[in-house]
């Protein structure tokens, strides 16, 4: 099976880059600098806790005519608000039937993708991976990937993929119920606004805490609402409640990491991106709470201001938790 990253930045690099280094053909199509350094250099540096090395693979701006024959796999990794524009150039590019993987976070890409593509696969990744410099990726440590068929079922091709991502050093697990999955890493994703635009200083702090276990319990509500599951396919990641279990727990002191790695969304707000990703975590909660008249403050207002984070281009940990904490208690005292 050969290799193609589309939308090559954190993740795609990290999924390309340990592909390539467990003898893979990877191409990654990325944007221009980062393509030009990878090839100037001989390769993609990666960076985690456990060292340094650089992983053989070829990459490109852009995807050659010819490129993806039947044998080659699409690892699908832009952000969401990209998967529109990727798709249409993909879909000029690649047959309508190639295999194609969705590792990205939210739950609307893969519907938007089948617009398209008719052999699309889920994939839920679950490692912390950051893109900050041209020709380099960094990761905490090597994480657990989930993959089945879009939208369910059991599929041959998830089960020929696993042991070759098991061989680049990735924990999987095969799903039938991928959006389930999904579902559960979009849950477990709304803590990520907090994480990025609070004060690292506050992250031990308990306004902290009741800040991620404040979005969690409302997303439990809603999605109970609706009847939706958000669940993992062999119970190997935490439950939403052992999230909040686990948060509530008290902590021992960090120890200092060798590679600093923060989350996407912090990432974005780093570079100064034009756009962030969480309308698409946070949305979809606030869009179903609406309809059956459940509060949400916690998500409202962890989307508003990583929003306006992004928008004045303020970056990454501007606020105090306890002051995030009182705009939400006087969004529900106004209610
Ligand atoms: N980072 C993590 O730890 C993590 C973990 C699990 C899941 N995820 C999910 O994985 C997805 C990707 O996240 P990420 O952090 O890897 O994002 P990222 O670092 O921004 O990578 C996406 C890359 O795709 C590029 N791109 C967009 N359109 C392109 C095009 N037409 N041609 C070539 N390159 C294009 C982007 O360039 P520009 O920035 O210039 O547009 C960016 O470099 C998201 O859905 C995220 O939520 C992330």
């Amino acid at each position: 099976m050969r290799f193609v990253v589309y939308g090559a930045g954190a993740v795609g690099g990290v999924l390309g880059g340990r592909l390539a280094l467990s003898k893979n053909d990877v191409l990654l199509i990325c944007r221009e600098p980062h393509a030009r350094a990878i090839n100037e250099n001989n390769g993609l540096k990666m960076k985690s806790a456990r060292g340094e090395y650089s992983a053989t693979l070829r990459a490109a701006s852009d995807l050659a005519a010819g490129e993806v024959d039947d044998d080659t796999c699409i690892l699908f990794t832009p952000k969401s608000h990209d998967t529109k524009l990727c798709v249409e150039k993909l879909s000029k590019l690649a047959p309508a039937g190639v295999s194609l993987v969705s590792f990205q976070n939210g739950v609307s890409n893969e519907e938007i993708i089948s617009e398209k593509f008719t052999n699309v696969h889920g994939g839920v990744c679950r490692m912390t991976c950051s893109a900050l410099q041209p020709g380099q990726v960094s990761f905490r440590r090597m994480g657990r990937l989930v993959i089945g068929k879009y939208p369910k079922g059991s599929h041959s091709f998830p089960k020929k993929l696993a042991p070759i991502l098991e061989s680049a050093g990735f924990e999987v697990s095969v799903s039938n119920s991928i959006m389930c999955d999904k579902w559960l890493k979009l849950v477990v994703n709304l803590q990520s606004g907090f994480n990025a635009i609070v004060d690292s200083r506050d992250h031990d702090s308990v306004e902290f805490m009741d800040l991620k276990v404040g979005v969690l319990e409302e997303a439990k509500k809603v999605l109970k609402s609706e009847k939706m599951r958000a669940k993992s396919c062999d119970d190997r990641d935490l439950s939403v409640d052992d999230v909040i279990k686990e948060l509530k727990k008290p902590k021992a002191p960090r120890s200092p990491s060798a590679v600093r790695v923060n989350n996407s969304t912090w990432q974005n707000l780093y570079l100064k991106r034009k756009e962030v990703e969480n309308g698409y975590f946070h949305g979809p909660i606030i869009e179903i709470a609406k309809k059956h008249k459940i509060p949400v403050p916690f998500n409202e207002v962890a989307l508003e201001l990583v929003t306006e984070c992004c928008k004045s281009k303020l970056g990454p940990g501007v606020f105090r938790a306890g002051e995030v904490l009182e705009k939400i208690n006087l969004r529900g005292k106004d209610r």
